[in-house]
């Protein structure tokens, strides 16, 4: 078991890997506690949540909205949960946003956990306390910075998992390693074949490490000033991919990260050399590289994008693997290389 820590500016965070689901009542408060999960998580792990009333949300993205909020805050009262009450969120990165949210604002904040059951969740999601909700299908437009107490990463239950979610979740980790990480990415690169399939000692290596790196930034910057903004390679493309396509986060964020890694080459930042060896892993990852659709569209979706600050975007390119910039550019910038190339 390994414990990672966050000092928030409001609170802080632990992030505890290797502890059980069914350990989890160690860790919370003697106050009321409610659950919020989706029907799919219960229904797979259900049989070890602890006994406290449960809301379950249907799985997917669409569930990270208002409406869904409103229901949330319509339950709680109705349980009469109070300012003392503590909200437990079980489930992937669409649970983590959603109990993150509902609890930041419920009766101006009550304090939550998190038990993360997808590997995207458990090493990126729920780690960092930043939470967003979609406003008619763009991403994460609204949300807060608000840590949660806890976060429990049972590596077991993701052996539930279906493949294509737990690949989803190994873009997140290859971002990672790209931003900070290079031995990693080379770690990866030689256990990839043992990688594809569930194998928890090196799951919990991979969860472990990928946490500490998402922690470390976000000690370091917690409201996204600076260091934090790192952590959107990949996903100012992504995101637009994953508005136009409807295509998952990890997936959108794969292309993302091709998109990020190619246009590095061409600013002669990356070596050829290295997109390639990204390249290569994504696609012995089953991740795709690319989509036939108009860049163009794309680009549409993409000046919406939350992070847009007047004609201009902070944009992360690579400088090699383990080392990102932050590069402030103008749209017309991507747009051209975004159509030509
Ligand atoms: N707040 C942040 O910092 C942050 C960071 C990255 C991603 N996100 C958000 O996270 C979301 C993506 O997370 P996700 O990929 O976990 O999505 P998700 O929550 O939709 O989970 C993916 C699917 O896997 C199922 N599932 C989850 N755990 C399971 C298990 N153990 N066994 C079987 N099925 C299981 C879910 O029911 C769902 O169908 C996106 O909304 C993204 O914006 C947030
Ligand atoms: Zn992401």
């Amino acid at each position: 078991m390994e414990i990672v820590n966050i000092t928030g500016l409001n609170r802080d965070s632990e992030v505890i890997i290797g502890e059980l689901l069914d350990n989890v009542e160690n860790y919370l408060p003697k106050t009321q506690v409610f659950i919020i999960t989706d029907e799919k998580v219960k229904a797979y792990h259900g049989d070890k949540f602890p006994r406290f009333p449960t809301y379950s949300v249907e799985p997917g993205e669409g569930s990270k909205s208002l409406e869904v909020v409103g229901e949330l805050y319509y339950w709680l009262l109705e349980m009469g949960a109070d300012r003392k009450s503590f909200i437990l969120g079980i489930g992937g990165g669409v649970v983590s946003d959603l109990t993150g949210f509902v609890a930041s604002t419920f009766m101006r904040g009550v304090d939550f956990g998190f038990v993360p059951t997808s590997l995207l969740a458990q090493i990126d999601a729920s780690v960092g306390g930043k939470n967003g909700l979609n406003i008619s299908g763009y991403k994460n437009i609204v949300g807060t910075f608000n840590q949660p107490k806890f976060v429990i990463c049972d590596i077991n239950l993701l052996a539930t998992l279906p493949k294509e979610e737990y690949l989803n979740g190994f873009a997140e980790i290859v971002k990672h390693t790209l931003i900070a990480d290079m031995k990693m990415f080379e770690f990866i690169e030689k256990n990839i074949n043992a990688l594809k399939i569930f194998n928890p000692t090196l799951l919990e290596q991979l969860v472990t490490h990928s946490a500490k790196i998402k922690a470390k930034i976000v000690q370091a910057d917690e409201f996204e000033k600076g260091e934090r903004k790192k952590l959107n390679l990949g996903h100012t493309w992504g995101h637009a991919v994953e508005k136009e396509t409807g295509m998952s986060h990890g997936k959108s964020v794969s292309i993302g990260l091709e998109f990020a890694a190619r246009f590095s080459v061409k600013k002669e930042l990356l070596e050829r050399r290295d997109y390639m060896r990204l390249m290569n892993i994504l696609r012995e990852l089953n991740l795709p590289i690319c989509i036939k659709v108009n860049p163009k569209r794309i680009f549409e979706a993409l000046i919406k994008d939350k992070k847009k600050d007047g004609d201009s975007i902070d944009f992360i390119l690579m400088r090699g693997i383990g080392d990102v910039i932050v590069e402030r550019m103008t749209l017309d910038k991507i747009k051209e290389f975004a159509e030509r190339g």
